[in-house]
Order: C-alpha cells, then sequence, then structure tokens
C-alpha cells in the first residue's frame, strides 16, 4: 500500500513499537497523528519526523483508558480524516488474577487494550469506506493465540483483538479498505517494565526494526492476521490445534508459576 500524502493514526507512539512504526510511516511520506500519554516523548518525535520528512506531525497527549477517549481524539483532530489507523497502544499485566493489587489497572488495560482499539476502529472505518481506500491495523500478540495461565487478562484482551480483527477482515472485503492484526512476539520495548520482566524472560527478543517491516508486509498482504516473524507465524498456526485442556493441564502451571508481581508505572 502506498501511503504517500495520507494521514497516518498511531496510538502509542511515545516509545517501541508505535514510535518506530510513526518514524517509518513518515519516511514513506504519511503525514502522522501521534497519540499516547507521555506529551514531551511524543513532541520530540513529532520535531524528529518534521526535520526529516518533511511531513506534517500532529501530536495528541491522552490518556486513551479512560471511555471518552476515542471521542476526544476525534475532536483532536477537528475534522481532519484519517487514512490508515494504527491501534497499537496497549500494556500487559502480569500475575494470578487473583492477586492483582490494584483492580483500576486491570479496568485500564481492558479498556485500552480493548474498549478503546474498538471505538477507535469504528469511528475511522466509515470515512474509509466511504472513500473505498484506507488500512486499520490492530496490534495483538502471540499472546492472543492461546490463554496464558499468569498473563490471563492480557492474553484474553489480546485474543478479543485478533477475533475482532479477523471478522472485520471479512467484514470489509472488496471495499478497497484493508483491516488487520498484526500479532509482535516478545519484542525489545518498554513493555516488559510495565508487565513486569519475568513475563518475557528467557524468550529471544525480535527488534522493534523487525516489527516495523512487518507491518509493512501486513499493509501489503491480503490476510487478516500476519505474525511477525516466519517461525512466530509456524508456531501461532500450531497453536490453533492445540487442545486447550491437556495444555493447560500440562503448562498451565508453570506458566503462572514464572510469572512475578508486576512493575509500577
Ligand atoms: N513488546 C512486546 O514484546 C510485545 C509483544 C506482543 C504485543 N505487543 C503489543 O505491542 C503494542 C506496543 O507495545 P510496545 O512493545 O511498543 O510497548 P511500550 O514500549 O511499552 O509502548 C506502549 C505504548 O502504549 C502507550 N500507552 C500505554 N498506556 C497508554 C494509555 N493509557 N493511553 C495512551 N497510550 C498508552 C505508551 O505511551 P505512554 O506511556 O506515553 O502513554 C507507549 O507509547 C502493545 O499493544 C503491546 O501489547 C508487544
Amino acid at each position: 500500500m502506498d501511503v504517500t500524502g495520507s494521514t497516518a493514526l498511531i496510538t502509542g507512539a511515545s516509545g517501541g513499537i508505535g514510535a518506530g512504526i510513526a518514524t517509518a510511516l513518515a519516511a514513506r511520506g504519511a503525514d502522522v497523528v501521534l497519540v499516547a500519554r507521555r506529551a514531551d516523548e511524543l513532541e520530540a518525535l513529532a520535531a524528529g519526523i518534521r526535520a526529516r520528512s518533511g511531513r506534517r506531525a500532529l501530536v495528541v497527549p491522552l490518556d486513551l483508558s479512560t471511555p471518552d477517549a476515542g471521542a476526544r481524539v476525534q475532536e483532536a483532530l477537528g475534522g481532519r480524516s484519517v487514512d490508515v489507523l494504527v491501534n497499537n497502544a496497549g500494556f500487559g499485566l502480569s500475575g494470578r488474577l487473583a492477586d492483582t493489587p490494584d483492580l483500576s489497572r486491570l479496568g485500564a488495560m481492558v479498556t485500552l487494550n480493548c474498549t478503546t482499539l474498538t471505538d477507535l476502529t469504528a469511528r475511522f472505518l466509515p470515512a474509509m469506506l466511504e472513500r473505498g481506500s484506507g488500512a486499520v491495523v490492530n496490534i495483538a500478540s502471540m499472546a492472543a493465540y492461546l490463554p496464558a495461565p499468569g498473563f490471563a487478562a492480557y492474553a484474553a484482551s489480546k485474543a478479543f483483538v485478533l477475533s475482532l480483527t479477523e471478522a472485520l477482515w471479512a467484514e470489509t472485503r472488496g471495499t478497497g479498505v484493508r483491516v488487520a492484526a498484526l500479532s509482535p512476539t516478545v519484542t525489545e520495548t518498554g513493555f516488559f517494565d510495565v508487565a513486569g520482566q519475568a513475563a518475557g524472560a528467557g524468550l529471544r527478543r525480535r527488534s522493534v526494526e523487525q516489527v516495523v517491516a512487518t507491518f509493512f508486509d501486513t499493509l501489503d498482504a491480503d490476510r487478516p492476521v500476519v505474525v511477525d516473524g516466519r517461525r512466530n507465524e509456524v508456531l501461532a498456526a500450531t497453536s490453533r490445534l492445540v487442545p486447550r485442556t491437556p495444555f493447560l493441564r500440562v503448562l498451565g502451571p508453570r506458566f503462572a508459576d514464572r510469572v512475578s508481581t508486576p512493575a509500577a508505572h
């Protein structure tokens, strides 16, 4: 997909995968709208993008874990249309669900990972369909493919993203609008500082650059789901065949034991 001259809105653009995708979209000729809470990080990224690519970069500092977040994003745009929506903002909480120290954080995670993503998609998709062009890429996770004891609500939130996006892919086929879910695996970002380092301990990490390359493959492929990394693609496909109960009996307790208390953020 040629993004030259388009406007791309990226949530969670203040760091990690979102910052990488925003920078790369601008380098390919897109104007960008950068949304996240940390205004300073967004301003610094926007200044770099303007200097390097000459593209416009609008900063929208906002907490997307509140129920009215989608409406506030739309308000901040002041009628400007969005051609490429990247629902990337998200965080994880590890630990047994019953041990959750702060239930408001749990609610915020589900609102951010599921509700706001759905709301933003429903807000911006109709205009794309009217124009007969555009793209929505929802960032899911490998954690979406199997229940994850010790990371239960996060994995369930990403299973929601995957299922929603697969259905939307079918709803929008033949319209000229591309809808897809991109599932990263363990990636070198600040994600585990928030989720708890134990959740990703001992696993090989992918780089943001690798995920960004897969993001552009996702824009080009006519597939509902793309997994970052060829090996992970096979693992994700295989996981769909795994019988759930034996899996949970054998590996569930081990998974749950691995995780530690989540870090504060
Ligand atoms: N890294 C991995 O291993 C991995 C694996 C699979 C899937 N993912 C998914 O990839 C996506 C990007 O994560 P990342 O790895 O790049 O992690 P990250 O470096 O922690 O970035 C997360 C981004 O989300 C934003 N965010 C968090 N809470 C927010 C809120 N309440 N309102 C608005 N923005 C918020 C953060 O910005 P502020 O803090 O400034 O708000 C930040 O820009 C997430 O959806 C994550 O679930 C990551």
